[in-house]
């Protein structure tokens, strides 16, 4: 076996929680495999974590254990910091102060980097060193690796992934098994898939930010989150889940971004897939990315994107990346958002009124002569097309008498801004009896 004298690289671990916890393990079980393959060890020299007690128990005698993470930060010693504490506060701070003080990094908070990854990124550069994240999007599944470097030869059209294990768990136990929204939501607690605050997850935020950095890195933009369009599973009805399926479409949560003539599309929210596609068939806490480019066509990335050692298989790899790389000059390396910095692209994040998709739509109606035609009539001025539209039985509709029904439109692609002016028309009319729900749909065709 060839033995490197290279030195072991010294590693700082912030947070030893779900994912801190699942890397300290995984990188000690494994270390023998990991050192064959970078040439020098990688080793856990310093961990910080707020509850000391609970952090000593994993690590036993292994790392120095302290409660004030800006000690590892600070210690001359440690080659590469580990941010595994989570949010916007002292993660910043701490993430920031690792860059000024000479440290790579390696963060899983994907939070942090689509709301402030302009900023980390620069003082990064600034300093030379690399600040790795691989564990922030789609948890184990290596999809920043594969946009950044496999895909590199190509122009990419679209992006949209499953990127929320939490809500597709939730999605996948109510359909499957009929269980209530808060039940499901308290078990992908317990596992360990929900952000510490699970709002995140239903509302959509969490994908956000990972769909965020993926547009970035796909098509070569700043990361903005805010202009991210985001809406979460929170509105989501049974009735409309059942509906999908009868219509051969699963609803899924879906990170979508999209190179359009004019600009980004950059957008979260429950999407109706055909149930044939891989992707709808994805279930539980799985991930799942789809990326359509122009020379490979449509590649599919599939597997764990959270929980403990599945995170933690991400964040090690980078860590192998930052021993391999660290005496590499810096514009050697891969850029942190796969362009170079200065070829970044103003192309604008597209408003939401300019994005296309297809919708369906349910309403709720009396049952009368002409009502449909007047919809369709609506539908027509703003030159929206119909695909289907399926009627259910009155007696179908909630027990709630047979002059009333439930109408099914699925269109085909159009603007949401016409949709949008379409939806106000129709919500004026007095045989339409409630709330349109409405649901964009893709067919990832
Ligand atoms: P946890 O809450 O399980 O772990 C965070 C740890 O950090 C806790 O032990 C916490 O201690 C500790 N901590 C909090 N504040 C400080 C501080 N100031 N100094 C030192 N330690 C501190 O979170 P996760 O492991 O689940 O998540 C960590 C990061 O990884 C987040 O950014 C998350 O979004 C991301 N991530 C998580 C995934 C998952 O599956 N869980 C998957 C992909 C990414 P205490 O408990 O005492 O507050
Ligand atoms: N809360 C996130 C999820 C963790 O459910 O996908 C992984 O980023």
């Amino acid at each position: 076996m060839s033995q490197s004298n290279q030195k072991t690289v010294r590693v700082g671990l912030l947070g030893i929680g779900t994912v801190g916890g699942g890397t300290f393990d995984v990188l000690r079980r494994n270390q023998e495999e990991i050192r064959r393959r970078v040439g020098r060890g990688i080793e856990v020299t310093m961990v910080a974590d707020l509850n000391v007690e609970r952090a000593r128990e994993v690590v036993g005698k292994a790392a120095e254990v302290v409660a004030d993470a800006r000690l590892v930060v600070a210690n001359p010693d440690i080659d590469v910091v580990v941010e595994l504490i989570g949010g916007y506060g002292i993660a910043k701070a701490l993430v920031l102060e690792a860059i000024a003080a000479g440290k790579h990094v390696v963060t899983a908070n994907k939070a942090l980097l689509a709301v402030h990854g302009t900023e980390i990124f620069a003082a990064a550069r600034a300093k030379g060193v690399i600040v790795a994240f691989e564990a922030a999007v789609a948890g184990g599944i290596p999809i920043i690796k594969s946009l950044r470097e496999g895909l590199s030869a190509n122009q990419i059209q679209w992006v949209a992934g499953i990127i929320n294990g939490t809500t597709n768990f939730i999605l996948s136990e109510m359909r499957d098994k009929g269980l209530d929204f808060e039940v499901v939501l308290k078990e992908a607690q317990q596992l360990g898939y929900a952000e510490a605050d699970p709002t995140f997850d239903i509302e959509g935020v969490d994908a956000a930010h990972k769909a965020t950095i993926i547009s970035a890195i796909a098509f070569g933009i700043p990361v903005q989150f805010d202009k991210a369009y985001v809406e979460g599973i929170t509105k989501l009805s049974a009735t409309d889940i059942r509906y999908a399926e009868q219509l051969g479409y699963r609803i899924k949560l879906l990170g979508i971004t999209r190179r359009q003539a004019h600009g980004i599309e950059l957008r979260v929210h429950p999407t109706l897939v055909p149930h044939r596609r891989l992707i709808a068939n994805v279930e539980g806490a799985m991930n799942a990315v789809l990326v359509q480019a122009d020379a490979v066509g449509t590649t599919m990335y599939y597997g764990k994107g959270a929980g403990s050692e599945p995170t933690a298989s991400a964040v090690i790899a980078d860590l192998v990346d930052i021993a391999r790389l660290m005496d590499v000059a810096p514009g050697a390396r891969v850029p942190h958002l796969a362009f170079q910095h200065d070829e970044l692209s103003t192309t604008p994040i597209l408003p939401m009124d300019e994005v296309v998709t297809s919708f369906y739509l349910r309403l709720r109606v009396a049952d009368q002569t002409g009502v449909l035609a007047k919809i369709t009539g609506i539908l027509a001025e703003q030159d929206i097309s119909i695909d289907a539209v399926i009627q259910r039985e009155a007696d179908e509709v909630s027990g709630e008498g047979g002059n009333q029904t439930d109408l099914m439109i699925l269109t085909h692609d159009t603007k949401e801004g016409r949709m949008r002016q379409a939806l106000v028309q129709i919500q004026a009319l007095p045989t339409v009896l409630a709330p349109i729900v409405s649901l964009r749909k893709e067919e990832l065709a």
